[in-house]
């Protein structure tokens, strides 16, 4: 028989999402899965049953039922103390669960025996983007925050000149332009704004104009980027020259929209209760860090207040409030994340495994049959730049295992005089018994060796995607010499040069594939990547 995923009904409040979408159910089926829905599931995300069940879904009105019979469970929500209780021993669960914050629930879930993955601890990495639903939904969030505040504000964003008079565009200033703060860069000036936006971690500054927005730097010389891609926290020195800045740029701001935080750190305080009473009347601020404590000290989580005539709006389910599209984007995660955790497939259903190897599923696994796996090992890949040099710091007396992006260090003497000294000999043998042109080649195969690793190590690695283009070059320039070995009559050979003989053409031959296939998917990656930043 094979594995049931079922999908209850969300019960938290006001929660609208579903965990899957018909869509993803087809494509579930298709991996060898039954998919049972809990009646009414999709009423929030405007999805009725009939649509769950033409993709071939079940739907079950027994909710304690459809708990008992789960193989595999999806949810948006951590489960509630009911749900626990309904969670069959030894299931699996898929949800946000926040594992720092909900010491607990964790308890209560290992003592079900139960696996947990959690979805808002997938790691922040590029191989894991399918599956991060914490930026699908920070996405969501970032746009429903422009919707919001302009449904709040009085005013188009878009400035015009009309017959009645001069409507100037509406002012809006960002703070933190993470995955939430550039959605909302895009839309407000999608709509029309003038946007400007300040983040502590500098490499923001390109992705902000590209959106359309300005980079309001901070004269504070302090690198703000900490590991894993995230911010650290800043100096008190720099928070004291942030908060000038954003003392001014409160006065002239119609809109703030504030999305600054550290996970795992309450938000920093950055709109004092004297920055919103020198607002204009009418000004807007969403506080989308107001679950975190808020970046606004007079954010009331969850309510709208109006302070000093400016209307501060700390809901903490923006998302939830496009419930279609995040349900969409969520089943896509979860759909993924299956993907990666199906072993076999056959027609009596899918098998799968947590492969505790893989960075991306270790990451998610909070609890693995009971035993609590959280927190795991540090990302070895960071998308942060290297940190600078310290000046005359000791060598270290072991040498450390480097990540994959991390730049390569300097060698310690003895191991350069073993490498340089192998290198050496190995050069004298060939300059012996090797024929001339064999030298002549291979001295540029070494060099070309040694450029590439210098540049391609020290590129960061936020930046090996838009690498691919470079390797397409690479690639071409291997196609064309394969052309000439295969065509050597279009070629001009020298006279007395021996023509290729046929295993090196059909060398070349192989050569010219792979390239091909290296250029055409280069530029596929390439256009995709494109393609996200086209409107
Ligand atoms: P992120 O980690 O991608 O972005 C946070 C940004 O804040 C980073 O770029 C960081 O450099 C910046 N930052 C940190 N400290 C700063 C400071 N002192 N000054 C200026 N910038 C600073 O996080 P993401 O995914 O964009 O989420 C942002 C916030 O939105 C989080 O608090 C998250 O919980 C919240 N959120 C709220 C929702 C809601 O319904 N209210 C929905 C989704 C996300």
């Amino acid at each position: 028989m094979s594995l049931l995923i079922a999908v209850p009904r969300e019960v938290y409040p006001g929660e609208k999402r579903v965990a899957t979408v018909p869509d993803v159910v087809e494509k579930l089926l298709k991996h060898g899965f039954r998919v049972a829905v809990e009646a009414g599931a999709g009423e929030g995300s405007q999805i009725d049953d009939a649509a769950y069940r033409a993709a071939g879904a079940e739907v079950v009105a027994d909710r304690a039922a459809l708990w008992s019979r789960a193989d595999i469970v999806f949810k948006v929500r951590a489960p509630d103390d009911e749900e626990i209780g309904l969670l069959r021993e030894g299931a699996m669960l898929v949800s946000f669960v926040w594992p720092a914050q909900n010491p607990a629930l964790m308890q209560r879930l290992a003592a079900r025996k139960a696996t947990v993955l959690a979805m808002d601890s997938v790691p922040r990495i590029s191989r894991a983007q399918k599956l991060d639903a914490l930026s699908s939904m920070a996405n969501i969030g970032g746009y429903r925050a422009v919707i919001e505040a302009a449904h709040a504000f009085g005013r188009f964003f878009t400035g015009s000149i009309t017959a009645a008079g001069k409507v100037p565009p509406a002012k809006v200033f960002v703070i933190g332009a993470g995955v939430a703060g550039l959605a909302a860069i895009g839309a407000a000036s999608g709509l029309g704004a003038i946007v400007r936006a300040n983040d502590t971690r500098p490499e923001v500054a390109d992705q902000i104009r590209s959106l359309g927005g300005e980079f309001v730097p901070v004269d504070y010389v302090e690198e703000g980027s900490g590991s894993g891609g995230y911010a650290k926290v800043m100096s008190e020195g720099f928070l004291k020259a942030q908060a000038a800045v954003f003392a001014r740029e409160a006065k002239d701001a119609d809109i703030i929209i504030t999305t600054a935080l550290i996970p795992g750190k309450p938000a920093p305080r950055l709109i004092s209760a004297d920055m919103v009473a020198s607002m204009k009347q009418g000004s807007v601020i969403v506080d989308m860090a107001a679950e975190q404590g808020g970046n606004c000290e007079l954010t009331v989580p969850g309510q709208v207040v109006v302070r000093h005539g400016v209307t501060i709006i700390g809901y903490t389910d923006l998302p939830s409030r496009l419930a279609k599209q995040a349900s969409t984007l969520y089943a896509t995660n979860l759909l993924r994340l299956v993907d990666d955790l199906v072993k076999t497939k056959s027609i009596d259903g899918a098998t799968i495994a947590i492969d505790m190897n893989d960075e991306v599923l270790r990451g998610t696994t909070v609890i693995d049959k009971g035993v609590v796996t959280w927190p795991p090992p540090p990302p070895k890949l960071s998308v942060a730049p290297p940190a600078a040099a310290k000046p005359a710091a000791p060598a270290p007396a072991a040498a450390k295992p480097k990540g994959h992006g991390e730049a390569s260090g300097p060698m310690s003497p003895a191991k350069a005089l073993v490498f340089f000294g192998a290198g050496a000999i190995l050069f004298i043998l060939a300059g012996r018994y090797a024929p001339p042109s064999f030298l002549a080649h291979f001295t540029v195969f070494v060099l070309a060796c040694f450029v590439g690793y210098m540049v391609v190590w020290n590129v960061k690695p936020a930046l090996h995607t838009p690498l691919m283009s470079v390797t397409n070059a690479v690639s071409s320039i291997i196609a064309i010499g394969a052309l000439v070995q295969v065509a050597p009559d279009l070629a001009h050979v020298a006279p007395g040069v021996a023509r290729p003989d046929v295993l090196i053409r059909w060398l070349s031959v192989a050569a010219i594939a792979l390239a091909t296939i290296n250029m055409f998917g280069g530029f596929a990656v390439t256009r995709r990547m494109l393609g996200m930043f086209r409107k």
